[in-house]
């Protein structure tokens, strides 16, 4: 059919400014408002900007791998990121992910777990028998030092503050760039420009001062010497410069911190409400570990605490939503995406559709355990996204988690004190909005 005489999808006609609040407060339940009476995609407009989300996997698997020429990264990340693997488009993002896989190959990977374990050794080390924690607080201290430690290598001096400070710094920055005058504001030399200029410099520094020690010695191991060591096998793309290096580092920083550190406090919540989860998780930790600190080659055995990390990246999935722009008009389904469309596929509502999973709204780490896995849709689950954009970082991310769970919950119970869901922030990244209070008990078995 001629995709001028297509409709475009349905949708709320107006409420353009109502949609900002809207999406801004509760992106989870203005999305469940539009499915329930649009359907399965959904045209709405926030101020003069279209969008259009789908629920559909079949229709998000057009978008992000079938007509993936049609349509580029959505604008959201690129006002936030400078040219990177996350924002660039084309040969360009091609070339990036190329010089970027190196530093998540499984051989890299095991170099980074002995961190790992270690940061999540020395959290657990901290606690007391009754005391009470902030769950996203720990997760995202954990996040922190583990990033610390496997991009720069133990020998830097870059503390956790030091990341989440240039972070906020960086996230600070960002914000700015999005009001008018924005660097008029920004050379204002308002305390909360300065501080966000003293955070950004400390990292750019300490990638400064890493990029040049592995440019120094080709062993190096940690996260950054891998970047500054890619190369592309077949020589068509040129190695990362010493300004592309630190764009990509920092990217990469940003991307997997947040992501891990949410799943990490949403897989404790859900271990917290489901007592024979959190038993058969202990009991394979004791057997499989017996006590000992986990080492890479553990992270095979520990098959039910994978589990429990793909059933909470299920049910509770950090990234709700991908983000593309329509490149040109586009026929997705039976309907005509105008040019300049942010589509955004949902990754969260089909995760909890009941055509893919049974009993769709329990967390059951069991039913990963099943072989072999029902048929499903590619983008029916799909927490690290699908096509040529899925999550490089997928493999640091799991064995990330499965330690941590692990070497929490070896010697601790952590019993989230309200049973009530947390209230949680959802634009993009969902997270815990006022943290998550828990109270760390010793095991039974461990205290006797
Ligand atoms: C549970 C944790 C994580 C989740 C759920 C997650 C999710 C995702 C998703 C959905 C995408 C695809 C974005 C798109 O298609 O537009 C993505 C991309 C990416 N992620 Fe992750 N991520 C996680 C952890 C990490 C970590 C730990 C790192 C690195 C340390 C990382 C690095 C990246 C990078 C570099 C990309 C861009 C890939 C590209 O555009 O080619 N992620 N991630």
């Amino acid at each position: 059919m001629d995709r001028t005489t297509l409709p475009e999808p349905p949708g709320p006609r107006g409420r353009a400014f109502r949609n900002v609040f809207h999406r801004a407060r509760d992106t989870t339940g203005m999305f469940a408002d539009f499915k329930r009476r649009y359907g399965d995609i959904v045209m709405y407009r926030l101020l003069w900007k279209r969008f259009c989300v789908i629920f559909d996997p079949f229709l998000s698997e057009e978008v992000v791998i079938g007509k993936r020429d049609r349509f580029q990264k959505g604008t959201e990340q690129k006002k936030l990121l400078d040219l990177c693997i996350i924002t660039a488009e084309g040969d360009e993002h091609l070339r990036r992910r190329k010089l970027v896989q190196p530093s998540f190959t499984p051989k890299a990977i095991r170099g980074y777990a002995g961190q790992m374990v270690g940061e999540a050794e020395r959290t657990r080390s901290g606690w007391h028998d009754g005391q009470v924690i902030d769950i996203d607080e720990v997760a995202s201290e954990l996040s922190l030092a583990i990033a610390a430690r496997t991009f720069f290598g133990d020998d830097i001096s870059v503390t956790t503050r030091d990341v989440h400070d240039s972070l906020d710094g960086y996230r600070w920055r960002a914000l700015v760039g999005l009001l008018p005058f924005s660097n008029f504001f920004w050379s204002l030399p308002l305390p909360r420009n300065r501080r966000a200029r003293r955070g950004m410099r400390r990292l750019d520094d300490a990638i400064g001062d890493a990029v040049r020690r592995a440019r120094a010695n080709s062993e190096r191991t940690d996260l950054i010497a891998h970047l500054v060591n890619a190369r592309d096998d077949e020589a068509v793309f040129s190695p990362f410069t010493d300004g592309e290096l630190a764009a990509e580092a920092f990217a990469i920083l940003i991307t997997g911190h947040h992501t891990v550190a949410t799943t990490l406090t949403f897989a404790l919540y859900h271990l917290s409400r489901s007592p024979a989860v959190r038993r058969r998780m202990e009991r394979e930790t004791d057997d499989v570990l017996g006590g000992r600190l986990p080492s890479f080659d553990d992270f095979a055995k520990l098959t039910y605490t994978g589990a429990v990390v793909d059933e909470t990246l299920r049910i509770t999935p950090p990234t709700a939503y991908l983000g593309r722009t329509a490149v040109e008009d586009v026929v997705i389904g039976d309907f005509r995406i105008p040019r300049g469309t942010v589509v955004q596929p949902s990754i969260r509502v089909p995760m909890r559709e009941e055509r893919f999973f049974t009993d769709p709204d329990r967390f059951m780490p069991e039913r990963w355990l099943e072989v072999p896995q029902p048929k499903r849709p590619r983008f029916a689950y799909a927490p690290f996204g699908t096509g040529d954009r899925f999550c490089s970082g997928f493999r640091f991310a799991l064995l990330e988690l499965v330690f941590s769970l692990a070497v929490f919950c070896q010697r601790w119970r952590i019993d989230v004190i309200s049973d009530e869901f947390p209230a949680v922030v959802d634009m993009v990244i969902y997270r815990c909005k006022d943290g998550l209070p828990a109270r760390v008990h010793s095991r039974p078995e461990q205290a006797a």
